[in-house]
């Protein structure tokens, strides 16, 4: 059952249909978060909330009815105790002031994913355009087709792996010079549309200033690295990430 914004404003009504949503959702939807969907369907930014796509440990993505389209609504779980361990990814940004307790983290975390997908955007790093962000809750496009999203990396075979290394190291690369590094990149994280790689969940990606940047961008580059020796395409971790930082021109990638 979709859920869907009256003409009239019944904000009760609309909350009670949102809570008998299935038990995912439940674990979720407290009432900050009912206000913060109430607040996007009423100024019609969606007109329903689906299903759940994906349940994470620290979030709920939905896929969710818009005027022009569908979009993926990400919902940060505020009931979590797994950000106590993610607090360090926030320190030292000085895009966003240190959270003041658990709750105000996870503001934050969604905050900082919208300002990560909207500098790669702004720098052609394929990833699902920013639309809106709300306390906890993150807007984005939806990527898929036919009202199904895309399957991960993981989970599709490859007409072409060394092709498809090679379009995702430019957009590494695009993001390395926008100043970023993903800290969570591998093929969990990576949705392919056909041949074409989409990078997600970019809550935890740091600025390059960042004390643990080198680190994660070196874990980063191994995750990618294994993957694809996996899928026949070999090459060696320093090489790409001097190739991803600029001091390398030219990477020969091959299937074999
Ligand atoms: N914009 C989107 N369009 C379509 N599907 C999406 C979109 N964003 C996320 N998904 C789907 O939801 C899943 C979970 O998303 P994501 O990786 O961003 O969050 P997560 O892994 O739950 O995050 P966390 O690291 O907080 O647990 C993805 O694997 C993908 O299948
Ligand atoms: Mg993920």
């Amino acid at each position: 059952m979709a859920l869907r914004a009256s003409k009239r404003k019944r904000p009760l009504r609309e909350k009670r249909m949102l809570v008998e949503k299935s038990k995912i959702a439940e674990k979720v939807l407290d009432d900050r978060t009912l206000s913060v969907l109430h607040y996007f369907l009423s100024h019609k930014l969606i007109t329903s909330l689906d299903y759940p796509i994906a349940q994470g440990k620290e979030s709920v993505v939905f896929r969710a009815t818009a005027p022009a389209g569908f979009v993926a609504v990400k919902i940060y779980k505020y009931e979590t105790s797994s950000f106590r361990r993610r607090l360090i990814y926030l320190e030292n940004d000085p895009r966003f002031r240190a959270p003041s307790g658990l709750r105000e983290a996870v503001k934050t975390w969604a905050k900082k994913e919208f300002a990560n997908l909207k500098l790669c955007a702004e720098h052609g790093v394929r990833v699902p355009k920013p639309i809106a962000c709300r306390e906890n809750v993150v807007v984005m496009e939806f990527l898929g087709e036919k009202g199904l999203p895309y399957a991960l990396l993981k989970d599709v075979w490859l007409e072409d792996p060394a092709a498809t290394f090679h379009d995702l190291l430019q957009n590494v690369k695009r993001m390395y010079a926008a100043g970023l590094v993903h800290a969570d990149l591998s093929e969990f994280n990576i949705v392919m549309k056909g041949e074409v790689p989409y990078l997600l969940d970019l809550g935890q990606a740091v600025l390059l200033a960042h004390p643990a940047a080198e680190e994660l961008f070196l874990k980063d580059v191994r995750n990618l690295v294994w993957f694809f020796k996996r899928r026949g395409v070999i090459t060696s971790e320093g090489e790409v990430a001097q190739y991803i930082t600029g001091q390398l021109d030219h990477l020969d990638l091959n299937n074999t």
